[in-house]
């Protein structure tokens, strides 16, 4: 049986009543420092959420924050599940589906991923402008839900264009390198053979990983706006004279982890800004 995300909602509406989180943030392999940032009023283990998926991959704290975050109330996801974990493709809309039924209308996604260009080095940052869904599997099929969106939905700029101009200004303005590309989901959970890789480099890739696009799909079915970093962990299969495996991937995903703080609060911070100046102008164009 599908889970029911109104459950999940409805535990952590119990929990933190009247709090309404306006941006949900999932933070992928490594990346989970960030929640300490969080002004958090809750945190909750995925294991009392009725019907989450559990993250069961080391890097992954499974637990959902609840807080203000650069001055915005935020619903943090602190590590994420993946179809490699043996998860019901459909259970991977719970978490998203929940936290649009808390408010959430911004989702701001990240992850570790391999590198396809030399330029685009472990340690750096690529915002995802499209991706190529190569998992072979998706959250959505079966009987659509449509309470949440339309059976057929445009997956044309699904990356949100004015959150990645937003966010391209921001990081300029802090100095910091953001790179710009292509992410392909591969189902994982072996890293690709070099081979595939000189495969998918003829498809467009630009960055490889094995998360984000399930979630990104589930969003936009349900109208939320996107916006995806990849934190570049290693050169793909085949490219350079290191193993991988998943220890380097956390270790390298560290050496990102602070550029992508700043990036991801000062943006959080600017949207803020611009949402209430929005707020300001739609409402002085009100006559009611
Ligand atoms: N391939 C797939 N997933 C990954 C990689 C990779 O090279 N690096 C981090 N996650």
């Amino acid at each position: 049986m599908t889970s029911n995300p109104h459950h999940a909602a409805d535990y952590v509406k119990e929990i933190a009543p009247g709090f309404l989180p306006r941006v949900g943030l999932v933070l992928g392999s490594g990346l989970g420092t960030l929640a300490d940032k969080i002004e958090s009023i809750a945190a909750i283990d995925y294991r009392d959420i009725p019907g989450f998926p559990r993250a069961t991959v080391e890097g992954h704290a499974g637990r959902l924050i609840l807080g203000r975050l650069g001055g915005m109330a935020v619903a943090c996801m602190q590590g994420r599940s993946h179809y490699y974990e043996g998860v019901a493709p459909r259970d991977l809309a719970v978490p998203i589906r929940m936290l649009r039924l808390l408010g959430v209308d911004i989702l701001l996604l990240t992850n570790a991923a391999g590198s396809f260009r030399s330029k685009m080095k472990p340690g750096s940052l690529m915002m995802i402008r499209d991706h190529i869904n190569l998992s072979g599997l998706n959250p959505l099929v079966g009987p659509n839900e449509g309470e949440f969106g339309p059976r057929f939905f445009s997956m044309e700029d699904a990356y949100d264009p004015i959150l990645r101009q937003h966010l391209a200004a921001v990081a300029k303005e802090l100095g910091i390198t953001l790179h710009e590309g292509v992410y392909l989901h591969y189902l994982g959970p072996n890293f690709e053979t070099p081979a595939e890789i000189r495969a998918f480099r003829l498809l467009g890739a630009d960055a490889i990983g094995m998360s984000t696009t399930p979630e990104v799909l589930v969003a936009r079915h349900a109208g939320l706006r996107v916006l995806a970093i990849s934190s570049i962990t290693n050169a793909v299969a085949g490219t350079s004279k290191i193993p991988l495996s998943h220890e380097l991937t956390l270790k390298q995903a560290k050496l990102a982890a602070e550029d992508l703080e700043r990036l991801l609060i000062v943006f959080l911070e600017t949207l803020k800004r611009e949402l209430l100046k929005a707020h300001i102008r739609n409402s002085e164009g009100r006559n009611d």
